[in-house]
């Protein structure tokens, strides 16, 4: 359907994570497509050189949904330690039989240590979050960053290695690039703690999906929640089970952040039509070049 449009001479194509944006597209729009606005932070779905080289304009809409995520991320880390989708459906099924001492019992969230994989804008939003539950704060990252964001958010840099060994809960908040794709294989889920959880909400890629059910089969880790998968919309059978929370790839999903999003993405071609820099492009170069 893209093609089609593209085909048709259009100057500029509003897309989502769904949409890839390949040679095809470029080769389809020669000549007329001028600007890609991704309604989305993520845009491993965009071949960002080669719209540099065909000199079409790339952007995405960063900051707006940090926030909205990372409540998402929350939300995922509280359902799966306390066993909310199993205690959901108990609740509906018509089977409850009354409330039971040791009945759906879960662990506890505050207090523990959780560990970021990424300590962009969304891994520090979760990072805050962190401090009302009076929970230790450890990250990873490729850079550490400077010392008084660590002291702001009482958090501290470990490498890949130690951060596994001594997390109560992982949320991975990195983006999917050639290093990050399978980041979490089989060998970090054996390094971590067996009553420790998983939580995704950046790229399912990230994730090494047959690596995750083996572990959890073999009960290398307690559980995961996921909002985001290897190929969506395809859910592995495996990862349907009850320490499993999943999600359809909802975590920027407030009414609120979407709609800022759009016109994030709707402003970006707005400005490049108007004779502006786009606000966010993904490409500066194209237009300091001209
Ligand atoms: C993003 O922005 O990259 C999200 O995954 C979609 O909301």
């Amino acid at each position: 359907m893209i093609l089609d449009r593209v085909k048709s001479g259009i100057d500029g194509l509003i897309t989502t994570l769904r949409d890839p944006i390949d040679a095809e597209v470029f080769e389809a729009g020669k000549g007329s497509l001028k600007v890609v606005a991704q309604i989305a932070v993520g845009f491993d779905n965009i071949d960002v050189d080669a719209c540099t080289k065909r000199g079409v304009v790339a952007t995405n809409t960063p900051g707006v949904l940090d926030e909205t995520t990372a409540d998402f991320a929350w939300l995922l880390m509280m359902a799966v330690a306390r066993r909310l989708g199993e205690g959901e459906q108990l609740a509906r099924s018509g089977n409850w039989k009354g409330w039971n001492l040791d009945q759906l019992c879960g662990a506890d969230v505050w207090g523990k240590t959780l560990g970021l994989v990424g300590f962009g804008r969304i891994g520090r939003a979760v990072a805050r979050r962190a401090l009302g539950f009076q929970m230790k704060v450890i990250y990873t990252d490729a850079v550490r960053v400077p010392e008084d964001v660590e002291k702001s958010l009482n958090a501290e840099f470990r490498d890949m290695n130690t951060l596994l060994a001594e997390s109560d809960f992982i949320s991975l908040h990195v983006p999917l690039l050639p290093e990050t794709r399978g980041l979490f294989d089989s060998p970090k889920f054996y390094r971590m703690k067996p009553s420790a959880f998983l939580i995704n909400t950046s790229r399912g890629p990230v994730v090494e999906e047959s690596a995750l059910v083996a572990a959890l089969d073999a009960r290398k880790i307690a559980g995961a929640a996921l909002d985001v998968y290897e190929q969506e919309p395809f859910i592995h059978p495996g990862l349907k089970r009850p320490n499993v929370v999943l999600a359809p790839h909802l975590a920027s999903a407030s009414l609120e952040t979407r709609t800022k999003m759009a016109v994030m993405a709707a402003n970006n071609v707005v400005a490049l039509f108007s004779g502006q820099m786009p606000p966010n492009m993904l490409n500066p170069e194209i237009l300091r070049k001209s």
